[in-house]
């Protein structure tokens, strides 16, 4: 089969297509056609050597999933060959393949009415969105800020946001500012003309999602007794309101996302649909930092 893979770190030039011995699924585990997959920023960041979990070079990048079930490992009850499924995969193989091997555990069922290229958008982004605004608690008129609005998590924890109650302020540059409204945000701030520090005062929840300083100077927003949630390395790190998270693998959860974009109930912005021949492109794209919602990858032409 075709899997993107890289002989060292660098830049978007050392992802290259190359032949594998498809992998067969173990105890507890499915072989999975990739139907399509996202670009998530912790993929380049492996490519790169910025993030070591995978260890040295080659590798095959690539969390999120949504694909047919083409064989099933011993020990699996819950699917079928031919079930269309989706999930975020921590795969031996990574999910820039043809074929992917994915533990039973981590996928779900992907709704009707939602495609491939709609479902692959959703696991690493949507759950960072989802999980980070449960670990806020947060509640019907609070008032949120959510940095990098506009991006593959921030455009989906706005829309989570409003369904909670809460009133939405978001930071994005000018260009976003009407694709946000029409998610729902109240409010933004072009954080190229405005120092968000001195917009806002007293606000409940921050969800920063570009981190660094951009810790402290939410801090300074913050009530006192707010909460401060980053998905990101931040200098707010030790403050006792800051929560650091880590998207989390939840399929039932997932699959609870996945309806309400199928009813119409959650916008899914795809920036660019690639071929995994482009896949260098994507990387760029997404490492420009200024990509809207998600860069989504389909199998080669
Ligand atoms: N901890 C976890 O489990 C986890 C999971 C997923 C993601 N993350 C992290 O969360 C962050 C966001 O991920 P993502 O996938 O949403 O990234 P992304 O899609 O690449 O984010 C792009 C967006 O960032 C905005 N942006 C860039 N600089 C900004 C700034 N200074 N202020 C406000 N907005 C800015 C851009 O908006 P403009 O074009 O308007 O500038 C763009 O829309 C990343 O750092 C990623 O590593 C963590």
């Amino acid at each position: 089969m075709k899997a993107i893979g890289q002989r060292g770190l660098g830049g978007p030039d050392v992802l290259e297509t190359i032949e594998v011995p498809t992998p067969e699924p173990g105890r507890g585990e499915v072989l999975v056609r990739m139907g399509a997959t996202s670009v998530n920023t912790v993929d380049c960041k492996l490519r790169s050597g910025r993030v070591t979990f995978l260890g040295p070079p080659p590798f095959t990048v690539g969390f999120d999933l949504s694909g047919a079930v083409v064989k099933v490992g011993l020990g699996v009850n819950e699917f079928a060959t031919g079930d269309a499924v989706f999930g975020m995969v921590h795969s031996r193989t990574g999910t820039y393949s043809e074929y992917v091997v994915a533990r039973a555990d981590s996928l779900g069922l992907r709704p009707p009415g939602l495609d491939d290229i709609r479902a692959a958008a959703l696991p690493t982004a949507a759950s960072t969105a989802w999980q980070g605004l449960a670990a806020a608690n947060l509640r019907a008129g609070e008032r949120v800020l959510v940095h990098a609005a506009a991006g593959g998590v921030g455009h989906f924890a706005v829309q989570f946001a409003r369904q909670r109650g809460a009133y939405v302020i978001g930071t994005a540059r000018a260009v976003n500012h009407e694709f946000l409204r029409g998610l729902g945000v109240d409010e933004l701030i072009d954080y190229t003309a405005t120092d968000f520090t001195t917009a806002l005062d007293g606000v409940d929840v921050v969800f920063d999602l570009v981190g660094g300083a951009y810790g402290q100077r939410s801090l300074q927003v913050l009530r006192a007794d707010g909460r401060y949630i980053t998905a990101q390395e931040s200098d707010a790190v030790a403050d006792p309101r800051c929560r650091k998270i880590t998207a989390r693998p939840r399929p039932a959860e997932l699959v609870g996302i996945g309806e309400l974009a199928a009813a119409g109930d959650l916008r899914i912005h795809l920036d660019r649909v690639l071929p995994l021949n482009d896949v260098a492109l994507a990387h760029t794209l997404s490492e420009s930092g200024h990509s809207r919602g998600k860069v989504v990858l389909t199998p080669w032409e």
